[in-house]
């Protein structure tokens, strides 16, 4: 399976040979700091062990299922410069949960904007009435505003620990209804 985003730019699953641009990427203070169940300093059997989890094999069911975890790598010239991933809510039941991370030579060029427009396009085509959720550290504005930008709206503030900064935050939820609500 791969999603093309642009000539560049793609989406496909995980593969093995990932693991040292997995932690070229994460192992970056300024990347894993707003990600809340990251462990940092990211290590490469930390990358083994997130490559060696289900989701990575059952990409194309998990488009459609929402009770299914969805995780793809995103790639430039095939070379992962990022990660995006779908997971059930625990919030919401029902709704799927987005999650995302670009590595800092990537940023600002809307390379995840145009992957989530993707991929919330491509899970609309198999199950049109999907809806979803994000959160992101009430101080991580580049996020909310990618969320925005995405239309999804915001819905208040909830709290979560998060593992690379060892401490509670707070974090503004977002939610993005599927398409036939009035
Ligand atoms: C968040 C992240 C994925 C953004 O990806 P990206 O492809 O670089 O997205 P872009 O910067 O092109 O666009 C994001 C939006 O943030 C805005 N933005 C950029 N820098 C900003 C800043 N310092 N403050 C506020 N907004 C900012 C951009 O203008 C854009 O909004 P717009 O479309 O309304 O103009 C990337 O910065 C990242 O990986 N950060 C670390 C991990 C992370 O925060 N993950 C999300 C956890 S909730």
């Amino acid at each position: 399976m791969r999603l093309h985003i642009s000539d560049k730019v793609s989406l496909r699953p995980f593969r093995h040979a990932d693991r040292y641009d997995i932690v070229v990427g994460i192992n970056d203070w300024q990347v894993v700091r707003w990600l809340a169940s990251v462990p940092h300093p990211y290590r490469i059997d930390h990358a083994d062990a997130y490559l060696a989890r289900p989701e990575h094999k059952s990409c194309e069911i998990a488009m459609a299922d929402p009770e299914a975890i969805l995780a793809l790598a995103i790639c430039a010239d095939d070379r992962v410069v990022g990660g995006m991933s779908l997971v059930p809510a625990t919030r919401r039941s029902g709704f799927r949960e987005v999650g995302f991370w670009l590595s800092r030579p990537s940023w600002g060029q809307r390379i995840v904007p145009a992957a989530m427009r993707t991929v919330i396009d491509k899970v609309r085509q198999c199950a049109p009435d999907t809806s979803f959720l994000a959160s992101a550290n009430h101080d991580n504005l580049r996020s909310q505003r990618l969320n925005l930008s995405l239309g999804f709206t915001e819905l208040g503030q909830d709290e979560i620990f998060s593992m690379p900064l060892q401490r509670r935050v707070t974090v503004n939820c977002f939610h993005l209804m599927h398409r036939y609500v009035s």
